[in-house]
């Protein structure tokens, strides 16, 4: 496994395996890896000749700064994982400069409207900050094909528009979220909650599995209620829990055969913000 700390020896990688019609897979990440990042690199590995992998910590998808100041930061864990896991070819590990060459400047897409439901209208600019970083990576790492986890089901579906808009052919794949033994989605975020924290954020994906059962016998308002009552008597923080048609990410309020809905949820464990969502059916 080769690492790469700047753009320009990546750019010699990238164009070797060009010449030599190499596929390659990559998977971006923020770093703090898990086992959720470790199932995209399988995927990757089944479908390309080479995968690729970046660390890099996004400022300008950041809406909080405190969120950026404590988000994890374990770069020599992450090459050991990485390298362990025999999965991965190449770490490109770019300084701020080799992303933002002219200053940290976010650039404004229109992803038809989704990027204004849910994470969008909580993180003002988070999805704005998100294209920025990928188109710069997509130009840099040239992927056949990307992998992205559903447990940012919304980022996913503005990745996919991203390539559309700017013409980039690239594949993007959505992977399943991955889970703790107790459901708890894997992410990055779960390294700053503690164990007792950890066993509470259980509920969420429970919650999501009744909600699931809920779905085609209970009204939306009916599951809306049950759902903040879960919450409200463990005393936690629910930020939203929604219901939205797939395509469009819009909330609904009744079900309809001829679409596909997911629920999506946000609970604030601590100082911790957690988000998951569930496919129904
Ligand atoms: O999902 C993430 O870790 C980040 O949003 C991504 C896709 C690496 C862009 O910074």
């Amino acid at each position: 496994m080769q690492v790469f700390y700047d753009k320009d020896s990546l750019s010699e990688f990238i164009k070797t395996q060009k010449k030599l019609n190499k596929k390659i897979g990559f998977a971006p990440t923020m770093g703090a890896l898990h086992a959720g990042h470790i199932s995209l690199y399988k995927e990757a590995k089944r479908d390309n000749d080479i995968v690729v992998c970046s660390i890099f910590v996004n400022p300008t998808q950041f809406n909080n700064p405190d969120d950026l100041e404590k988000y994890p930061r374990t770069i020599d864990d992450d090459i050991a994982k990485l390298a362990d896991s025999s999965l991965v070819d190449a770490v490109y590990i770019p300084k701020t400069e080799d992303i933002y060459p002219h200053g940290m400047l976010r650039k404004h897409y229109d992803f038809g409207g989704i990027e204004k439901e849910m994470e969008g209208a909580a993180r003002p600019g988070h999805f704005d900050g998100v294209g920025t970083v990928l188109e710069e990576l997509f130009r840099q790492v040239q992927p056949d094909n990307a992998y992205f986890g559903e447990k940012d089901f919304q980022q996913l579906k503005i990745v996919e528009k991203l390539v559309q808009i700017l013409d980039l052919k690239i594949k993007i794949h959505g992977v399943k979220i991955y889970r703790e033994a107790n459901g708890l989605a894997m992410s990055s975020r779960n390294m700053r909650l503690s164990q007792k924290e950890k066993e509470t954020s259980a509920l969420i994906y429970q919650t999501l599995m009744h909600v699931n059962d809920w779905f085609k016998v209970l009204s939306v308002g009916e599951i809306k209620s049950r759902v903040k009552a879960i919450f409200d008597k463990e005393n936690m923080d629910l930020e939203y829990f929604i219901i939205a048609d797939e395509a469009t990410l819009k909330e609904v309020d009744f079900y309809s055969n001829d679409k596909s809905f997911r629920a999506f949820i946000v609970v604030n464990v601590g100082a911790v913000r957690l988000i998951d969502n569930l496919h129904l059916d």
